[in-house]
């Protein structure tokens, strides 16, 4: 039985942190119910675990997310927000879109989570405040190309999170590759190549779920 929708402000704890709503419960299960029965790609159980321990240490008040499919991964961060924090989530497919946007409504979270409908590199380009994370989760094959939007987007000491960036494990592994999956596989690690070497970053792969890279943005006080 789903709760009724509350307010943005009844998800607050006593303390004003937030209440996370929780992977295989609730209005979060029924969404896990939804994206396998039509085959919507949603963060992996580990993958999104990983993303609420991370968002506990960092506490951050902006988040934007590239890649916003049905919502459940941003109802999902928004639970790990600081007080008052927002979530900018970017989705080109419309119907998605309007299928987020429902979801979120019901969630309560329609004056936290903002979906952006668009292309993801017009859409980067428009935006001028800095966000304290940055969720990189749509188009493996456009990374390089949303990079530099996001690192001018990500403040100093701010987390860039891309996923699925090991492909089913076949970035890492050594040996062949099969021909259908070479070009995606080489540009993934080329991508990888372009945040371990980049000057303004501090990279770290993890094979969890589909491969999550974790780049850290200096400060300028920081050198490596
Ligand atoms: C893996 S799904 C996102 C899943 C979501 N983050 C979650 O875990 O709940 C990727 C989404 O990114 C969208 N997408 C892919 N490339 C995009 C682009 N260039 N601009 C905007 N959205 C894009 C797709 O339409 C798809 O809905």
């Amino acid at each position: 039985m789903l709760e009724p929708e509350r307010s943005d402000r009844s998800r607050s704890g006593i303390d004003g942190s937030r209440i996370i709503l929780k992977p295989g419960e609730g209005l979060l299960k029924e969404m896990e119910q939804y994206a396998a029965r039509n085959y919507v790609p949603i963060v992996k159980r580990d993958t999104a675990d990983l993303l609420i321990v991370l968002g506990r240490l960092i506490r951050p008040v902006r988040i934007l997310e590239i890649g916003t499919a049905i919502g459940y991964s941003a109802i999902l961060l928004s639970g790990i927000l600081a007080p008052g924090g927002r979530i900018d989530t970017i989705e080109r497919d419309e119907s998605m879109a309007a299928k987020a946007h429902d979801y979120i409504k019901r969630a309560g979270l329609a004056d936290t989570i903002a979906v952006i409908a668009g292309e993801a590199s017009e859409v980067l380009a428009c935006l001028d405040k800095t966000y304290d994370m940055i969720f990189m989760d749509a188009a493996k094959g456009q990374y390089p190309v949303f990079l530099p939007e996001c690192l001018r987007l990500l403040r100093s000491g701010g987390l860039l999170i891309s996923d699925n960036v090991l492909f089913m494990g076949m970035v890492d592994r050594e040996g062949p590759v099969a021909r259908k999956q070479r070009t995606i596989v080489n540009n993934m690690r080329a991508y990888i190549d372009t945040l371990r070497s980049h000057p303004l970053l501090d990279t770290s792969v993890l094979p969890v779920g589909d491969g999550v890279a974790l780049s850290y943005k200096r400060t300028e006080t920081e050198t490596r």
